[in-house]
């Protein structure tokens, strides 16, 4: 069953029973100023962590013991000037949560190099930008290492090849969402961390591309969105 739920994702999760989640697989807003209509993606640093503090603490609750969260993030907050990866980091181990893994998804394509010069303008030695072609995805347990469960659909291939943490994706691009994730980056993760018929929570799910793969690998999806746009997309993808 894949479910989309409209609303703030701090209010809704608090509705669900503890240890009710499997896996959490999601990409929050960045903070950088894109539009999705219906939040604003420009607080200030100390809002932003707040309102990260507020929905890790509730996914914590949520997750099984031996579940897995995997956050899509930025390295680098450019607008901010602050170490996303960092910050989350320290946040979440002190919510409690394990460090297990970091994947780098290298995004396969000249876009971003376009996109950092248009924000640094200039490049010389006065006060050079890097640029990031790529974003991490951070992986932490809650409670105990191992995941209870009985069917996997991961193959030694796909183990073999998905464990070595480089992965070359492509971006996704649609005309409604403006920041997709590509949907093989949580079908991948699925299929690492949890079991088939599991339950999978995507409290920030956009346009979707968590609960298509819920779908393909038979995992119960639940998908939270504030903008009633892209949950109409995602009921729409579910329902195909
Ligand atoms: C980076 S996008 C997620 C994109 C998604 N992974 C996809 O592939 O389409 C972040 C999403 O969080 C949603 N959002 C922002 N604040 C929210 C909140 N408080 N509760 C639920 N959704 C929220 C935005 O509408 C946006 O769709």
């Amino acid at each position: 069953m894949q479910q989309v739920i409209e609303g703030d994702a701090r209010e809704v999760m608090k509705t669900f029973p503890e240890k009710s989640f499997h896996l959490i697989v999601t990409s929050p807003p960045y903070n950088v100023g894109v539009n999705y209509g219906a939040y604003r993606d420009n607080l200030s640093e100390e809002e932003y962590f707040d309102f990260a503090e507020e929905w890790l603490k509730e996914c914590y609750r949520v997750l099984v013991d031996g579940g897995r969260i995997c956050l899509n993030i930025p390295t680098y907050n450019w607008r901010g000037r602050f170490n996303m990866y960092f910050r989350y980091y320290e946040l979440m181990t002190l919510l409690g949560f394990m460090d297990r893994d970091t994947f780098i998804w290298v995004k396969m394509d000249g876009l971003d190099f376009a996109h950092s010069a248009k924000i640094y303008g200039t490049i010389s030695p006065h006060n050079p930008h890097t640029k990031y072609p790529y974003e991490l995805i951070l992986v932490m347990q809650k409670g105990k290492d191992t995941l209870e469960g009985e069917e996997t659909d991961l193959r030694y291939r796909e183990f073999f090849k998905w464990s070595h943490t480089i992965w070359f994706i492509r971006p996704e691009y649609n005309r409604i969402h403006p920041a997709p994730y590509p949907e093989e980056l949580p079908y991948r993760l699925i299929k690492m961390f949890s079991f088939v018929g599991q339950k999978v929570l995507d409290p920030f799910c956009g346009g979707g591309a968590t609960l298509r793969a819920c779908k393909k690998l038979k995992r119960e999806a639940t998908g939270i969105d504030l903008n009633p746009e892209y949950v109409e997309m995602c009921r729409r993808a579910v329902s195909k």
